[in-house]
């Protein structure tokens, strides 16, 4: 048991207002020190030093779980910090306790809903053990942080001197409420150099890092003393080319420093804006140096496991853009969005997103953590929130709420951890039991409150839950979910009888009320795409005329969050893998490449977030920086490159190879760190004709079959390389 249970949680008595306090406490090792473990946890965020050195590299540490039930602790060595006489300090500010709406401003964090608990525990040479734990003889100051929060940003000014002390109280809280560190870290995981200072038309000055990114600005504050120096960020110029932060909506993104008269360099301690562009407000022309600033890049410290490469610029640059859209919204949850007043972990963008990044990145920890506290949230009546951890209320939407047994079910097949399904299995039984009220017959889900295929572009502007029937939706995702929990539960060894005599009837229900009933809700790329990729049509071919004839009516996808994710797998699976890449590869509005053309460097959340014009959507909801649409990347892997796992086999224990070659990428190449070892796929077009060169390689440990040429060809660990004629998809 880890002596933090030993510590009381501290505040001070006077209410510092949005002044981050620090919380002090000085220890003699009066002994020789063999080992020194420090044990923190806060109600908010919090930053150690000793003897002024910051202690180890978590960036928003104890990070977001669902802290009504849930609050991580962290141990770090300490041994080599110490000294005869050491300087304690946790800094604290209110982090993630304290949340916007997008409809209303929340009273600031009151400082008593903030507080830290810690435990020093000291090894002697002479095997004697000291443990200092917080209590009501810690000290605390005042900071000279003077605001901060995630969305606001951060007031600093360092002519403040820190000197004036208040008296501490213990804070009977539960701490049953602890538990060991479950996440990833998240840490400053890059560096980009500002590449560009423009003054725009309205002559602001502003600098360009060339990236959209999520972390915050090093900066070096200059020299002129008590003058105050601020930073604006935003994701784009408007099509004027001047600063845009409209829709960045109540979030102020805003970094205030006063200058001591000291050049010193500073970053955010309890912030992180979503930015690829900074505004700067109050430097003179000579105090601004491009080498002064730099982008520092803060996401979740996850294992890189995915690479894809090909001859196609605009895809190239897609992909890179879905990587980045990763890496700016896995900060320590998966956020729908981080620049924003909302930056919450969206389930159903989560569920859709989660094949992708399963691909990128060793997501294990980080969905772990995260599908804990889905559980933990999870209502009474087995309802999943439409956010996880709990910021906002609500949930029980179907395709959001089906999270809790899609992530399961990604890990497993990528992983095959088994772990998760047993963790997570009372929390994916409570969700079907949830959806079984919400039926007016069995197996039908017609009630209850749902998102639809959100963002499609089939229900005119203003509509965001698009035009397929809600509960449609709600009904193949109920099918779907029933059959992942069917199979993870034989995997388990689960009774999964009760569920296998339930599917039939909730494909039953969606054949006599939704399928082919010529309605035009029903009848929309959305509902054929689920009918199809669920296997829920007892006439395939119908729908898959059905499906391509409304692309090829309008040329175009007009699927949202929900009929994205499966549309090219579904259009390949029915023999179309030409329109699949015709709608890959096509660069007018709407398409992946649009934005890519339109100067994207992550994902965005509308297909029409910005017009030909440059104009942009409303600002109500248009964020330059959403993973949702960049589902696609899981396409790239397992049908571009032509790497998947087979669900009878997870974990690359068996892999498939089903590469499709474009002679318009001319290459493409994948590689994938497993649990089994290095999965390689690439192909190349040699010369004019169609001859196509494969090479792939197989960990030990795995096996492959490979699908060329509707031909299979069995493969054990090895690197291989082959050629066949790949006719031009046309
Ligand atoms: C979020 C999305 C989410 C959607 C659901 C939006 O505000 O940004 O990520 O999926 O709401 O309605």
């Amino acid at each position: 048991m880890s002596n933090i249970f030993k510590a009381e949680f501290i505040r001070q008595y006077e209410d510092l207002g949005t002044v981050c306090p620090v919380f002090r406490k000085i220890y003699w090792a009066d002994k020789i020190v063999r080992k020194a473990t420090l044990s923190v946890s806060a109600l908010g965020f919090y930053e150690v030093h000793i003897n002024n050195q910051r202690i180890g590299k978590f960036i928003f540490a104890p990070g977001w779980t669902s802290y009504r039930t849930r609050l991580q602790y962290q141990n770090y060595n300490v041994t080599k910090y110490l000294e005869e006489c050491n300087t304690i300090d946790i800094a604290v500010g209110v982090g993630r306790r304290r949340h916007k709406r997008p409809d209303e401003e929340l009273p600031f964090l009151k400082s008593d809903e903030i507080a830290v608990i810690a435990a020093l525990t000291v090894e002697y040479e002479d095997d004697t053990v000291e443990v200092i734990t917080t209590d009501k003889s810690w000290e605390c100051m005042k900071s000279n942080i003077l605001f901060s929060d995630i969305y606001d940003g951060e007031k600093v000014d360092f002519t403040v001197e820190c000197e004036d002390k208040f008296t501490v109280k213990e804070v009977p809280l539960d701490k049953k409420i602890l538990i060991a560190m479950e996440g990833e870290e998240t840490r400053e995981m890059a560096r980009l150099d500002a590449v560009e200072l423009i003054t725009t038309p309205t002559g602001e000055k502003v600098i360009d890092f060339k990236q959209e990114v999520t972390g915050y600005v090093e900066w070096v504050v200059p020299a002129r003393k008590g003058n105050t120096y601020k930073l604006q960020h935003a994701e784009f110029l408007d099509k004027d080319g001047n600063f845009y932060t409209e829709n960045l909506r109540s979030a102020k993104c805003e970094i205030e420093v006063t200058s001591n008269g000291v050049e010193q360099t500073y970053k955010p301690h309890f912030s992180f804006q979503g930015f690829r562009y900074i505004k700067l407000i109050g430097f003179n022309d000579d105090e601004i140096k491009l080498e002064n600033f730099s982008a520092i890049v803060v996401f979740s410290d996850m294992k890189r496991t995915g690479f894809f490469a090909c001859g196609h610029e605009d895809i190239q640059q897609l992909y890179e853009n879905i990587v980045w859209g990763q890496r700016g919204n896995f900060l320590d949850i998966p956020t729908d969005c981080p620049q924003r007043d909302e930056r919450m972990g969206w389930t159903g963008d989560a569920q859709v997103f989660a094949r992708t990044a399963i691909y990128n990145y060793d997501t294990r920890k980080f969905f772990r953590k995260w599908l804990h506290d889905l559980a933990a949230d999870q209502e009474e009546n087995g309802a999943v929130g439409n956010v996880v951890p709990a910021g906002w209320q609500g949930g029980g939407s179907a395709a959001w709420g089906d999270a809790a047994v899609i992530v399961p079910y990604q890990m497993y097949l990528a992983y095959n951890d088994t772990r998760i399904i047993e963790e997570q299995w009372e929390s994916m039984i409570n969700w079907l039991k949830f959806i079984e009220t919400e039926c007016s017959e069995k197996g039908r889900w017609d009630k209850g409150g749902h998102f639809g295929d959100w963002l499609s572009l089939d229900a005119g502007y203003e509509a965001a839950g698009g035009f397929t029937d809600k509960s449609l939706i709600a009904t193949a995702m109920y099918a779907y979910s029933t059959s992942l929990v069917i199979k993870m539960g034989k995997v388990v060894g689960k009774d999964v009888s009760y569920y296998e005599e339930m599917y039939p009837a909730i494909v039953e229900q969606y054949r006599k009320n939704y399928l082919n009933t010529g309605k035009e809700e029903h009848e929309t790329q959305t509902a054929n795409v689920l009918a199809l990729y669920l296997n829920l049509t007892d006439n395939r071919e119908r729908e898959a005329e059905k499906l391509i004839k409304l692309i090829e009516e309008c040329g175009h996808l007009k699927t949202g969050f929900v009929g994205t994710p499966y549309l090219l797998h579904v259009l390949q699976d029915i023999g179309r893998v030409d329109l699949a890449y015709k709608l890959l590869l096509k660069d007018t509005f709407p398409s992946w490449l649009y934005s890519v053309k339109m100067g994207a460097t992550t994902m965005w959340e509308r297909w029409d977030g910005m017009k030909e014009d440059r104009s942009f959507a409303t600002p109500e909801m248009n964020s330059f920086n959403h993973y949702a649409f960049g589902a696609v990347g899981d396409w790239l892997y397992s049908t571009v490159a032509g790497i998947r796992p087979d669900e009878n086999e997870p974990g690359y224990k068996h892999i498939i190879f089903e590469p499709i070659p474009n002679k318009e990428l001319g290459y493409a190449k994948a590689r994938i760190l497993t649990p089994n070892g290095e999965i390689i796929s690439s192909w190349e077009y040699k010369g004019e004709g169609n001859l196509c060169e494969f090479s792939f390689t197989i960990p030990d440990g795995s096996y492959a079959t490979l699908y060329l040429d509707n031909e299979e060809y069995e493969f054990v660990s090895g690197t291989y390389t082959t050629e066949f004629n790949y006719p031009e998809i046309s």
